[in-house]
């Protein structure tokens, strides 16, 4: 099943192709966006999300203008640019989004079949990425939790959905089933959204790895009762002291790791890790509608017009964290500075 792909250039036009994630689990109905308007609102809308999703869904935004402009004049090449920045943020914490966009605007001068290039490039690079990650995560979960299998706790949507082929936090999770060393996952539910009852259970239920659905306020009271080994989560943006921002109840999920001992483990892209982001508190939190809260499938949930405060994500300080685990390294408060190793990047955010 495509989650993000190129769906060719017929006699519709060029599009781009997508797994709508907002019609999950009821029903599998794929997008096609011809126009980078509708490509923009597909992402504003989260009919794609999680951070390494976006990033191939902006790189192939930027090959869908590359195709409908062209790049064969100077006027065409700005027109390119500008769709570029516009995608780039069109939500503005997942750093994946910035850098995918970035990424095919390299191959611009080369024109247009090359930026599609580059955008395939893009979506390639995040499945090795992730298979690296995975394993590293799920190695070490094993090495924290020797003894048996591991019960699990997630937030959100981390698997192939929210990254491409293999999943960041929930693809080390199902490496654990794969491995025979998974006992259960507790996913939270996720409100607003419902990303976790919406699209990692069905992930789960795909893989026939064994789990319970908890609202999100249960899981700080299912690591106190001594019903969790350890927490797996994903990430937006990771600020260079590796404050960790990810999807809002997350910081509730490490402060009762914490207060526990187990182990909470954060596995994402090394691209992740933004160095011109020294701190959380540098990070931009996406503030979200307020209809997302008031609403839920149109029925109203509260007293019409109640004012909301509603962010995508909040910010877990590095303290907290057991490991950043990355394709290259698992990197936690107790282990010496480490830096990020990747060099000056551009990014369009
Ligand atoms: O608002 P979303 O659904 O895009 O939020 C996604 C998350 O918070 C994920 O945990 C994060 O992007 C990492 S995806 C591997």
């Amino acid at each position: 099943m495509r989650i993000v792909d190129w769906a060719g250039d017929d006699e519709g036009g060029p599009a781009v192709v997508l797994l709508d994630q907002r019609a999950l689990p009821g029903a599998t109905e794929h997008l096609y966006l011809r126009t980078v308007d509708e490509l923009i609102e597909a992402i504003r809308s989260l009919a794609v999300r999680g951070a390494p999703s976006l990033g191939i869904t902006g790189a192939f935004g930027v090959a869908l203008a590359a195709h409908l402009h062209g790049t064969a004049t100077p006027v065409a090449v700005a027109a390119v640019r500008a769709a570029a920045g516009r995608i780039a943020v069109a939500r503005p914490t997942a750093v994946p989004l910035g850098l995918g966009v970035a990424r095919a605007l390299e191959a611009l001068d080369d024109g247009p079949p090359a930026v599609l290039a580059q955008a395939r490039a893009v979506a390639a690079e995040a499945a090795r990425v992730n298979a690296a990650a995975t394993a590293r995560a799920a190695d070490l979960a094993q090495e924290l939790c020797a003894d048996r299998p591991l019960r699990a706790l997630t937030v959100c949507n981390t698997g192939p959905l929210a990254t491409g082929d293999g999943g960041t936090a929930l693809g080390a999770v199902l490496r654990l089933h794969e491995r025979g060393a998974l006992a259960e996952v507790l996913a939270c539910e996720t409100r607003p959204l419902l990303q976790g009852a919406r699209l990692t259970v069905w992930e789960l239920a795909a893989a026939g790895a064994p789990h319970r659905l908890c609202v999100d306020s249960a899981g700080p009271a299912a690591i106190a009762s001594g019903l969790v080994d350890a927490v797996f989560v994903g990430a937006d943006r990771i600020a260079a002291n590796g404050d960790v921002a990810n999807k809002i109840g997350t910081y509730m999920l490490a402060c009762a790791a914490a207060r526990s001992g187990i182990p909470f483990v954060v596995v994402a892209p090394e691209e992740t890790i933004d160095p011109h982001t020294p701190t959380g508190a540098d990070i931009v939190v996406e503030q979200r509608g307020a209809e997302e809260v008031r609403e839920h499938g149109g029925t109203l949930l509260t007293l019409p017009g109640t004012p909301v405060y509603n962010p995508a994500f909040d910010v877990t300080p590095f303290d907290l964290v057991t490991a950043i685990v990355t394709e290259e390294r698992a990197w936690g408060p107790g282990s010496s500075p480490a830096p990020s190793t990747a060099g000056p990047r551009t990014a369009l955010a």
